[in-house]
């Protein structure tokens, strides 16, 4: 019998639902239709964020779900994150407080800062005049108050390094509960995953599906997936998914076509084989996401993209 692999434990206690459902790049038009098809094939997790520019279609449609009574707020778990352009420690209450209204909720389940990262108030596009300097402390300060005034149940980051998280760790007053980095089979975060289970931080992975069709990826088509799939009788999507959980990775798959939110869903009740998981060694680790516009060589605080993330690629 599979171990299930349901929902994994923060350092704050609380339980997250190991397949969230992801929304980057979920048009306007159709994320409201793929949460409901998300919640209705048994999800109860919703991977938000300000800079996706849906939360508002998210939040009328989970308003109407818990109307018709599909589901309860208290079932769902939802994430969002903070912007780049909201690190000012006065500017964190606005930004939650305007991701609360557009989602309609009292409170996240859990508040990111989205990537380490500072951008100039009010500032949208990925110019590199609009960078700034970072101070992380600071801003790590305001999301504390987030918590402590009962907005976000548990607080985290997105795109840390291990470097990064650790210095985080040694000044924090709530230390993060969840890193949230690219993670699939073809980055495979072996020494960021290391490091956070050493220091009780849940690993949570984007782009589980190799972000196929975002960044010219084939990893659906790689040959192990694929193998794999076949051995057990499951999609390669299937096998990379459950492949995350197996490694205590939560799981984040966009998806807005409901046979494939149905199918990202069934990965509890098998599981892959010890001898087969050793063929995940043999599977060529690239990066996709390298987050290459947030560096400038002498406009950026980063002038690298190996100083964004410590050598860590
Ligand atoms: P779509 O929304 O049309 O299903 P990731 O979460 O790794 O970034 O990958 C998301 C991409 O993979 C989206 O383009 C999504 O497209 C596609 N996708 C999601 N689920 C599957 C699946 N089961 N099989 C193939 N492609 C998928």
């Amino acid at each position: 019998m599979a171990k299930q692999i349901r929902l994994f434990r923060l350092n704050n206690g609380a339980k997250i639902p190991s397949v969230g459902l992801g929304t980057w790049k979920a048009d306007h038009g159709v994320v409201g239709d793929a949460i409901t098809a998300a919640i209705k094939a048994g999800y109860r997790h919703i991977d938000c964020a300000q800079r996706y520019g849906n939360e508002k279609e998210i939040g009328n449609t989970l308003k109407k779900l818990f109307e018709e009574g599909v589901v309860k707020r208290d079932e769902l778990w939802i994430t969002s994150k903070l912007w780049c352009s909201d690190h000012a420690p006065e500017d964190v209450p606005l930004a939650l407080n305007r991701t609360l209204g557009d989602l309609q909720l009292d409170y996240v389940d859990l508040y990111l800062m989205h990537w380490p990262v500072s951008m100039k108030k009010g500032s949208v596009a990925f110019e590199p005049e609009n960078l700034t300097s970072v101070d992380i402390p600071s801003t790590w300060m305001a999301m504390e108050s987030l918590c402590d005034a009962g907005k976000a149940r548990a607080i985290g980051v997105s795109n840390f390094s291990s470097k990064k998280l650790g210095d985080l760790l040694g000044i924090a007053r709530i230390p993060p509960a969840v890193n949230q980095v690219e993670c699939h089979p073809g980055w495979q975060q072996q020494q960021l995953h290391s490091f956070c289970e050493s220091k009780g931080v849940h690993l949570s992975g984007y782009s589980p599906l190799g972000s196929s069709s975002n960044h010219g990826s084939n990893m659906l088509k790689n040959p192990v997936l694929n193998l794999v799939g076949e051995r057990l009788g499951k999609t390669p999507a299937q096998v990379a998914l459950r492949w995350g959980l197996q490694m205590g990775h939560s799981v984040l798959p966009k998806s807005t076509n409901e046979k494939r939110i149905k199918d990202n869903f069934d990965v509890f009740d098998w599981c892959i084989p010890q001898d087969l998981c050793d063929k995940f060694t043999e599977i060529e680790q690239v990066k996709l996401i390298t987050g290459n516009t947030f560096v400038h060589e002498t406009l950026g605080y980063y002038k690298t993209i190996e100083e964004l993330w410590d050598g860590e690629i």
